[in-house]
């Protein structure tokens, strides 16, 4: 007893009961087990820092607080060597402050300290707003016009983005390809097309490679002139096959393996690359270093944007040691994005446990082809809208081609003669099974930006292209404005473009009516909003054409037969044929017929 209270002593440990069923708790970040609301997940404790959920128990993007329904929130402080765990022994939230050899391994004092902040408002909306102006300044400020453009326009021109699983695939006739078939669909707009990390020849080359690109430059220059513009992705990671490797160690940019004379580079593996050094971004050599690589890709390809694939926190090397003491590994990436977002124009960024300046928008992690994964989208995308975020990036329309896990799915490096309908972009990489397609795309029509790996054509289906042309209407005419329209609150208040349905006005917590179906609004997490005007509840099941949709409280237009319904209630069983999606706009509660 005595060793447990030693223990105790050490660890600063507080639980907070949430067996109240009444009462529902958001936020904090996304897990296998972890689910939304979060008081129905389970999860036992772990270090509150980004993962991939296939390997780790959180996801890639985080914040540091939890709020609930009846308007309280609580806020931990970054300091804090913080472990979570998620109604593991009783219905509770624990949290842990604990120093270990990884997560925490930087102690800042002596014993690990535990600090938070209980704050309390009339209801969840106003609580969001406030917990967000105390965090930063508004995300309008230093705003310039060619990044409000950046923005605009990945609200309303899709991603392209080009990812084969290998190297020697990408070629820049396989992007030139892709463009033009873009152009033939002939409905949707040009957009970014985004590169990934095999532009160069080894990762952490940080310059194109010439054997298999050289007139790349007439490529974005045909890109361009086809009204496309081109995002390269660029990661911290330097191959130890890289010529920019032994120029790193001996220049001591790279991070160093802990307790040694910071001459020892600390190896990681990332995604293809099965050994690497890290850029130490925290190293004021490092930058102008970066900086000067991507300056001269810029110049000589006239490339627009680039987009960061930082890895999560587990992706860093075991014993890492910054120039500068870094309290978690994650502060490594928000100081990665703050280096560079005010001075290279960045369209995204994979994993963040900080707001990055728009116009950088946050990936949700990525999703492979199945419908199981499908599910895990909203939630996911309403969780990080909960933590703050509320420019959100979703994956492909169909899952991902890459995604944490994906490797034991790679198809032969040798070609594909032997597989049956595989994308030629995308060399050897089955189409996602097409009902599954239908659906997702159904639901991507909706989500802040359009990404795209396989375009509609591909699957030579009458159906699914007049769907496709059907939906893209549909997002240009009423999506798009909505988000533009929204896209003021989030820059305003951080309010997320697409929102739960408790964040809607006549919803419960919203501070509005309640109701007999108040509860069900704080439950859902198979709908979204797009700002407060339009009610999303897309199929996520194959071989369904019905489902139950819950309305929150006013009146709405039924986007598949023009009807009007009245909110605050349940639809049962409501019809859905496989190409169409479930969608219903408010209007004037006042308007009847
Ligand atoms: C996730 O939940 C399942 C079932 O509740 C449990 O068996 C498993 O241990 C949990 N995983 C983690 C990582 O907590
Ligand atoms: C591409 O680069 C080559 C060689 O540097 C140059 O001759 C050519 O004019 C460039 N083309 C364009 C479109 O910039
Ligand atoms: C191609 O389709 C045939 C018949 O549908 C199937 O038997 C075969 O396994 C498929 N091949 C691959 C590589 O998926
Ligand atoms: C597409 O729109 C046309 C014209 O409004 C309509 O006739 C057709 O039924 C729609 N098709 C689908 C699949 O939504
Ligand atoms: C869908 O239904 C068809 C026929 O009813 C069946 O053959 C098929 O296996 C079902 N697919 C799934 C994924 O359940």
């Amino acid at each position: 007893m005595i060793l447990f209270h030693f223990f105790l002593g050490i660890f600063p440990n507080d639980c907070f009961d949430w067996s109240d069923t009444k009462v529902h708790w958001y936020g904090g970040g996304q897990s296998i087990n972890l689910t939304w609301p979060l008081d129905t997940g389970t999860i036992q404790y772990t270090p509150f820092i980004t993962g991939d959920i296939q390997n780790s128990q959180m996801g890639n993007v985080l914040t540091r607080y939890l709020i609930n329904s009846k308007g309280a929130a609580i806020i931990i402080d970054e300091e804090t060597p913080l472990y979570i765990s998620v109604n593991a022994r009783n219905k509770e939230i624990c949290l842990l402050a604990k120093y270990d050899d990884f997560a925490y391994a930087n102690r800042l004092t002596e014993y690990a300290e535990m600090k938070y902040n209980i704050c309390i408002s009339t209801d969840m909306k106003s609580l969001h707003s406030s917990i967000h102006s105390h965090r930063s300044a508004p995300l309008w400020d230093g705003l310039k016009p060619i990044d409000m453009h950046i923005l605009e326009s990945l609200i309303s021109e899709p991603v392209w983005q080009i990812a084969p699983r290998f190297k020697h695939e990408l070629k820049a006739e396989t992007i030139s390809k892709y463009t033009e078939d873009v152009i033939y669909l002939g409905f949707l707009k040009q957009g970014h097309v985004l590169i990934n990390e095999f532009w160069q020849n080894e990762i952490g080359d940080l310059a194109v490679d010439t054997s298999r690109f050289e007139t790349l430059n007439e490529t974005v220059d045909k890109l361009h002139r086809r009204g496309f513009k081109v995002a390269f992705t660029v990661q911290p990671f330097i191959s130890t096959e890289s010529a920019n490797f032994g120029e790193c160690v001996q220049k001591r940019l790279l991070i160093s393996e802990r307790n040694s004379d910071r001459r020892i580079p600390a190896l990681t593996r990332f995604k293809s690359l099965a050994s690497a050094g890290v850029l130490d971004i925290t190293n004021s050599k490092t930058v102008p270093w970066i900086m000067n690589k991507l300056q001269a890709v810029i110049d000589k390809y006239d490339i627009d944007s680039f987009y960061f694939d930082l890895g999560t926190a587990y992706d860093m090397p075991h014993y890492y040691q910054c120039e500068k003491k870094l309290i978690n590994p994650d502060q490594y990436k928000t100081a990665f994005i703050k280096t560079f977002e005010k001075t290279l124009k960045v369209i995204g960024v994979s994993s963040a446990v900080s707001l990055p300046s728009p116009p950088v928008f946050v990936s949700l992690p990525p999703f492979e082809s199945t419908w199981e994964a499908m599910r895990r989208v909203i939630p996911t995308m309403l969780t990080y809208g909960i933590n703050g975020y509320p420019f959100i990036m979703p994956g492909a329309v169909g899952g991902d081609i890459y995604w944490p896990g994906s490797e034991q799915f790679l198809p032969s490096s040798k070609g594909s003669a032997d597989i049956n309908i595989t994308d030629s972009a995308h060399n050897g990489i089955d189409l996602p099974e097409v009902e599954l397609y239908m659906r997702w795309l159904q639901m991507a029509t909706f989500l802040p930006v359009m990404k795209f790996t396989h375009l509609p054509s591909k699957y030579n289906d009458e159906r699914v292209l007049e769907m496709a042309k059907n939906l893209t209407s549909l997002r240009q005419k009423v999506v798009t404005p909505l988000l533009l329209k929204y896209k003021r609150s989030a820059l305003e208040e951080g309010l997320p473009l697409v929102r739960p349905l408790w964040l809607v006005p006549g919803a419960a917590g919203a501070g509005g009516a309640g109701g007999a179906g108040a509860d069900a609004a704080l439950l859902v997490r198979d709908e979204f909003c797009v700002g407060d005007e339009l009610v999303v509840a897309p199929i996520l099941y194959p071989n369904t054409t019905t489902r139950e949709v819950y309305l929150p409280a006013g009146l709405w237009q039924d986007g598949i037969d023009g009807s009007l319904r009245k909110g605050n209630r349940w639809m049962h069983e409501y019809r859905v044929p496989v190409d169409r999606v479930a969608y219903f706009i408010r209007k004037p509660d006042d308007m009847r017929f």
